[in-house]
């Protein structure tokens, strides 16, 4: 997915993904991670998520990486924070305490550009992406990540020929083969994605599930 994609869709605010509540798969699962209190969280691909709230409130350090800016005004104007924003690289990081957004292209991230990182929230992030782009995503986080690092992951499996993505199809196999070689697997719950998600059913979907891995860095 290009860049200019990703901007028309917040420019003319077709964000279908963002959700106003916090994540019900987050507050279930995050829970299973083994993740200490002051831990420092990594969320790709982060958009305006209000789970990032979720994860400040739990005691948690929270650094996102979004490509539009529109989209890190919104949410720090949505929530009625001011954020201070200083560059670094490539990068403006907009913050508060706790929390840090960075702006950008998370292909441009060098290993070293976010300092150390405890865990990582990907829901809309790897599906975001189209599959070349998926195998490079994942190898910018396994040059990121370092041993115990645990992720939660949040993908889609539906048959891909019903639907263009994004979000797109994201099956086991492709789980396995895009991280078993460095992490742990364990899917932690398959849910019928369609009851609550109505409107891919109006795209074509006849089957769609949503899949909660915990993954570890080996
Ligand atoms: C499907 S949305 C999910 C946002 C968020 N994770 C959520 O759950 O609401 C994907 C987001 O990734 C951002 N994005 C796409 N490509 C990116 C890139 N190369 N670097 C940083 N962000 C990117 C888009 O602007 C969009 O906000």
């Amino acid at each position: 997915m290009h860049h200019e994609f990703w901007h028309q869709r917040w420019q003319q605010n077709q964000i279908g993904f963002h959700k106003q509540e916090i994540n019900p798969l987050l507050e279930r699962y995050w829970p299973k991670l083994s993740v200490n209190p002051g831990a420092r969280v990594f969320i790709p691909l982060c958009g305006k998520s209000n789970d990032m709230l979720w994860l400040l409130a739990m005691g948690f350090q929270v650094v996102g990486i979004e490509l539009s800016p529109l989209a890190i005004e919104s949410f720090f104007a949505d929530n009625g924070l001011q954020p201070s924003v200083r560059r670094q690289g490539d990068f403006l990081v907009n913050e508060i305490d706790g929390l840090q957004i960075f702006c950008g292209d998370f292909f441009a991230l060098r290993p070293t550009d976010l300092g150390e990182i405890d865990a990582v929230y990907d829901r809309g992030s790897l599906v975001a992406l189209p599959a070349d782009m998926r195998i490079e995503y994942v190898s910018s986080l396994y040059a990121m990540l370092s041993t115990n690092v645990q992720i939660l992951l949040i993908a889609f499996d539906y048959p891909q020929h019903e639907m263009p993505g994004p979000p797109f199809s994201v099956q086991r196999e492709e789980v396995e083969s895009l991280y078993a070689h460095w992490c742990d697997i364990e899917l932690l719950n398959s849910e019928n994605a369609l009851e609550n998600e109505a409107h891919f059913k109006d795209r074509g979907l006849t089957r769609m599930a949503e899949q909660t891995y915990r993954l570890v860095v080996r």
